[in-house]
């Protein structure tokens, strides 16, 4: 599914991008352009990097 059709980026992009580390608009702006036209990805942008961060294991290995 597209989140920003401007650009024409999918779900799967920011979710990767999020993987890599970009966890804000901001830096998924830079990397991918997504809010950088009319900005009505915005809301959907921030949703998907909710669910991706939440989905991400809160707990990092030790040893
Ligand atoms: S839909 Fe993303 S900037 Fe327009």
């Amino acid at each position: 599914m597209y989140v920003c059709i401007c650009h024409a980026v999918t779900e799967k992009q920011v979710r990767q991008a999020v993987d890599d580390g970009a966890t804000d608009v901001k830096s998924l702006k830079q990397k991918l352009g997504v809010g950088s036209e009319c900005g009505r990805c915005i809301q959907a942008t921030l949703e998907v990097i909710q669910a991706q961060t939440d989905a991400q294991p809160r707990y990092y290995e030790v040893a």
